[in-house]
């Protein structure tokens, strides 16, 4: 596997699921109870931003201009913790779930890679979090049902292998059957939003969801990368009117061609 997320990090589409994520976090922890969290597709966990990757279209777009929307408040607090005052780094999903998390929570990281495992080592310090080397499908069935009985799990996979959504479906069947009130959020890509629109169909009959689609071009330009989306099965409570008041600021931001387009559902 060649995946390398460093080029991605800090992108439209991140930028877009990791603000997802984190309100998902804010909403579940409102409640004093225990929560348990799981990342079956962790990553690195840190990258260093270069010029020309694909962060110059996600989160350089809004770093300098941050005040002007409060409304982003949260995200830009847990990017800011790991830089000084210019931005260098951007943190991965289990740097915004560890900073999300209170003392009496726990978290679970898994990653396939060895040598992401070995980084996100590095950088995933808090006492509350375990890290995994292995396969995430394989950590939704062998960690659910959590012990503490609230749960968020993230699924974020590079969709490179053809077997790919298969085993997303079987997992997410498996997952359900042992933690069916869990919250999951499934991240994807939008290059045809038939595509798109396909695994979504193929999703939906699974629970209760919201969908939350940014497009950051016109669906018709052939570029590598129209837009994304993350489908949240048993979303808390409060996270659709939160979506509203976020994502449309983000899709303002984050158009490439002026027009923004976005759909919550
Ligand atoms: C899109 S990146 C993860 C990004 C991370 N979730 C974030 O938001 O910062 C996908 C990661 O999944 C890893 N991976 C691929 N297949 C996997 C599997 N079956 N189980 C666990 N990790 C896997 C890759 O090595 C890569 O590091």
């Amino acid at each position: 596997m060649n995946y390398r997320h460093a080029f991605h990090a800090g992108s439209a589409a991140d930028v877009l699921k990791h603000v997802v994520l984190l309100e998902t976090l804010a909403l579940a922890t409102y409640k004093p109870k225990p929560l348990f969290a799981l990342d079956t597709h962790a990553g690195e966990g840190l990258y260093r931003l270069a010029s020309g990757g694909e962060a110059d279209e996600g989160i350089k777009r809004l770093w300098d201009r941050r005040r002007e929307w409060p409304e982003l408040a949260a995200y830009f607090a847990v990017v800011g913790r790991f830089n000084g005052t210019q931005l260098k780094n951007y943190p991965g999903s289990p740097l915004f779930i560890s900073e999300s998390l209170r003392a009496g929570d726990r978290f679970v990281a898994v990653e396939e890679a060895p040598p992401a495992h070995a980084a996100l080592q590095e950088v995933l310090r808090a006492p509350h979090s375990q890290i995994f080397l292995g396969d995430g499908y394989q950590g939704l069935k062998a960690l659910l049902p959590p012990r503490e009985r609230r749960g968020v799990i993230l699924i974020d996979p590079p969709y490179e292998r053809l077997t790919e959504r298969s085993a997303l479906l079987g997992g997410l069947k498996t997952a359900l059957e042992r933690f069916r009130q869990g919250i999951y959020l499934v991240w994807y890509p939008i290059k045809d939003p038939r595509d798109a629109e396909r695994l979504v169909a193929v999703l939906a009959p699974l629970g209760e969801h919201l969908c939350v689609e940014l497009l950051t071009w016109p669906a018709d330009v052939r570029s590598r990368l129209n837009g994304s989306g993350l489908f949240i099965l048993n979303p808390p409570y409060g996270l659709k009117k939160r979506m509203g008041e976020v994502v449309p600021t983000l899709a303002h931001i984050l158009t490439r061609d002026g027009t923004p387009r976005y759909r919550i559902r």
